[in-house]
């Protein structure tokens, strides 16, 4: 399997400390942000790595990870995506960096408190479809919801007024390499972009889109309020860890 992180995008919502850097290179505690998704594959076993990168600054992702020796990997593969298409448009670009295989993508912008390593086993024995990893919020409108029926997904709506569920899709998705073509039948959204839910409600049109609920702490820093937070929560417990795995049981708490 290989990753891709999605880390383009001209992060409006943080302007003016996106004005001249790329979101994904302000600081989250004690490392730039682009480090704990780039952890959060590794750990997971994952070393072929593309970052599709974009907007400001965007030749400073090689001067920080160069090719990725810090994180234990050999090389590092990076492209660029032009002005804000939206998350699945960034996507489509790492097509040929794909070339047929099975993907993790995770957006440079999610943090999360343990791994991912029981969902990159679970996905591979999948081995078509899809899969989506959830997590309960008390936020859900800022998201793209998942309306969970039984043991599957029964549709995703993105950024919701009035959410169906807690459960907001976690910005770290598997997918066959069937996605590049559902990609290419995307229409642009409301907001002008392509839309990674479209693509996933596409999967669970073909009965082929399955789920996971994260456990830990799950954060995206693509606002203030929170960087803020992904900030206080990697300084107070840490991110990335590789223990407990995913076993522990899911938390009855709401933990944003
Ligand atoms: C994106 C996705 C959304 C997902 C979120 C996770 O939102 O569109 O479905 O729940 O990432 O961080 P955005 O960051 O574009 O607001």
């Amino acid at each position: 399997m290989k990753g891709i992180i999605l880390a383009g995008g001209l992060g409006t919502r943080l302007r003016p400390l996106t004005k001249v850097t790329n979101k994904h290179l302000l600081p989250v505690y004690d490392k730039p942000m682009i480090c704990y998704p780039l952890m959060t594959l590794c750990r997971a076993g994952i070393s072929r790595i593309m970052i599709v990168t974009g907007g400001n600054s965007a030749g400073e992702f090689l001067r920080l990870l160069g090719n990725g020796r810090e994180f234990g990997l050999k090389h590092l593969d990076y492209t660029y995506q032009e002005g804000e298409g939206g998350i699945a448009e960034a996507l489509g670009l790492a097509e040929y960096f794909a070339d047929g295989e099975p993907v993790c993508v995770i957006l440079g912008d999610n943090i999360i408190e343990n791994n991912i390593c029981l969902a990159v086993e679970n996905f591979e024995k999948q081995r078509e479809g899809a899969k989506i990893l959830v997590k309960e919020v008390v936020d859900a409108h800022r998201f793209g919801v998942a309306e969970i029926e039984g043991n599957h997904v029964a549709r995703i709506e993105e950024k919701p007024e009035t959410p169906r569920s807690h459960y907001a899709v976690v910005g770290i998705y598997f997918y066959d390499h069937t996605v590049f073509g559902k990609i290419r039948r995307l229409k642009p959204s409301g907001r002008g972009e392509l839309e990674i839910t479209d693509v996933n409600n596409f999967y669970i049109a073909e009965g082929n889109l399955t789920y996971e609920i994260l456990d830990g702490w799950w954060t995206d820093a693509g606002t203030f309020e929170s960087l803020l937070r992904a900030n206080s929560l990697v300084a107070e417990t840490g991110a990335n860890k590789v223990s407990p795995l995913n076993e522990q049981p899911v938390s009855p708490r709401f933990p944003r």
